[in-house]
């Protein structure tokens, strides 16, 4: 018996990094996943290499910054599995770098991303929880949203910082219809985007870290099982460190 046996889970950014992590591990404890990305070969690719595995994968396309794809990605999830039971969002892009260089398409784009995004995907999948009696979401932020990472710049910071917060709102303001919210503050794991922020940057956060070493997604994915699976069931508007450690300095 899996974990999230019966579970229909959407995962964003699930083609590669973390998503694909996430929905490979969701799909070996059961559940049927929903990997949304904008990256459609990878993302083809990996739901195709999870159902060659065993588990129950499909790929769709969704750009989380809009509000029609959202529409359009809701309703054919309830409309071919009559229900959605869970909601990661996990899209996300790093920042345009320090303030002064700092150019506003890309403020507006990682807010796009990362923050309404999120905010899109709770607020668009909130109602197939209601209408399925509850439902459960895992926000992923990042220890940047707590401790901003020094030279990475304010975008990404201020954009994990809202994902903890509007975690929070919506957990108290669901709360009693059995729909709960938390999020994941990860620290520095090895990824396309940890590649992508610089060796300077991410040399200093593991240098940081208690631990002294960067996290596999796997570890972290473990994390968002658990607080998409009932084993969590009275957690709610919790914000789970997955760090070695580098929040707790
Ligand atoms: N890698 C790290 O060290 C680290 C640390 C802390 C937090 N995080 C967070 O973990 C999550 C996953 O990060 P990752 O390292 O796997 O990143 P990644 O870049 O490997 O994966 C992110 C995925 O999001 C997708 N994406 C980007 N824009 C999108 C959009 N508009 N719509 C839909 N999908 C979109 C990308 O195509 C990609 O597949 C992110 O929220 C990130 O901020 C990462």
């Amino acid at each position: 018996m899996g974990r999230l046996d019966q579970r229909v889970i959407v995962v964003t950014g699930g083609s590669r990094g973390l998503g694909e992590a996430m929905s490979r591990l969701f799909a070996q404890e059961g559940a049927q996943v929903v990997l949304c990305d904008v990256r459609d070969e990878l993302g083809e690719a990996a739901a195709s290499s999870i159902t060659r595995d065993g588990g129950l994968a499909i790929y769709r396309h969704l750009d989380v910054s809009q509000v029609a794809d959202w529409e359009a990605a809701v309703a054919e999830v309830e409309g071919r599995f009559e229900k959605i039971d869970g909601l990661v969002n996990n899209a996300a892009v790093l920042g345009g770098g320090p303030l002064l260089q700092h150019t506003m398409d890309a403020w507006d784009r990682v807010v796009a991303v990362n923050q309404t995004g999120t905010f899109l995907g709770m607020k668009h999948c909130i109602p197939a929880f209601q209408r399925n009696g509850g439902g459960a979401i895992v926000n992923i932020s990042s220890c940047a949203g707590i401790k901003p990472t020094p030279g990475a710049g304010p975008s990404y910071a201020a954009t994990k910082a809202a994902v903890r917060l509007m975690t929070k709102s919506i957990a108290i303001d669901f709360a009693k219809q059995k729909i709960r919210a938390n999020s994941v503050h990860p620290g520095r794991f090895q990824t396309d985007m940890s590649v992508e922020i610089g060796d300077s940057i991410s040399d200093a956060v593991t240098e940081a870290t208690p631990m002294g070493r960067a996290a596999s997604p796997r570890e972290v994915a473990y994390a968002a099982l658990w607080l998409i699976s009932d084993e969590a069931s009275f957690v709610t508007g919790a914000e789970l460190c997955v760090d070695g450690g580098l929040t707790a300095v």
